[in-house]
């Protein structure tokens, strides 16, 4: 494939190690990795998008073809707004699948051009989930294994917000 632009979307609230592993192992194969964080608005996330953005970029700023922006709507669009032919996921588990599938075949139905490449995630990181690291950090359990150090500190100063 010549010049792969790959997006990865998804809403990274916050984004842990299994999605750094996705990154890093994506941008390996593609020319360009763009992660998408979704603006969601009818939920409430513990961070602002641009937070995550920015959190993103950080924890990404080693990987020379990996960029981080926000968008809106249909991953579809964000994937043509640019020129980008696959979508990047990771799959923890089988309970992960339904779901996927289901998302690939519709992101298909809708975009012919676009496909979904699916990573499976790293052993030690199939039981990770950001809704998870969220529930620990609320009561103050150790998220050191789950995120970055970066990344934990800015979730329990964001702990201490709420
Ligand atoms: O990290 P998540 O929350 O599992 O990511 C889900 C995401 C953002 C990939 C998905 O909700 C999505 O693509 N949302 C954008 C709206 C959209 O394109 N819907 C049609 C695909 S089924």
């Amino acid at each position: 494939m010549n010049n792969t632009i790959a997006i990865y979307p998804g809403s990274f609230d916050p984004i842990t190690n299994g999605h750094l592993d996705v990154i890093e192992r994506a941008s390996k194969v593609v020319d360009k990795l763009i992660v998408g964080v979704l603006v969601n608005s009818s939920k409430r996330p513990l961070f602002s998008a641009e937070e995550r953005v920015t959190m993103i970029r950080e924890m990404t700023k080693h990987l020379d073809n990996v960029e981080v922006a926000s968008f809106e709507g249909l991953t579809i669009d964000f994937a043509h707004q640019n020129g980008a032919r696959v979508i990047v996921r990771g799959l923890r588990a089988i309970t992960d699948f339904d779901y996927e599938l289901q998302m690939a075949q519709t992101n298909r139905i809708l975009a012919p051009d676009v496909d979904t490449m699916f990573f499976s995630t790293s052993l030690q990181y199939s039981y990770l989930s950001s809704s998870t690291v969220k529930e620990i950090a609320k009561y103050h359990g150790d998220i050191s294994m789950c995120v970055p150090e970066y990344v934990a500190r800015l979730i329990e100063d964001k702990m201490k917000e709420i």
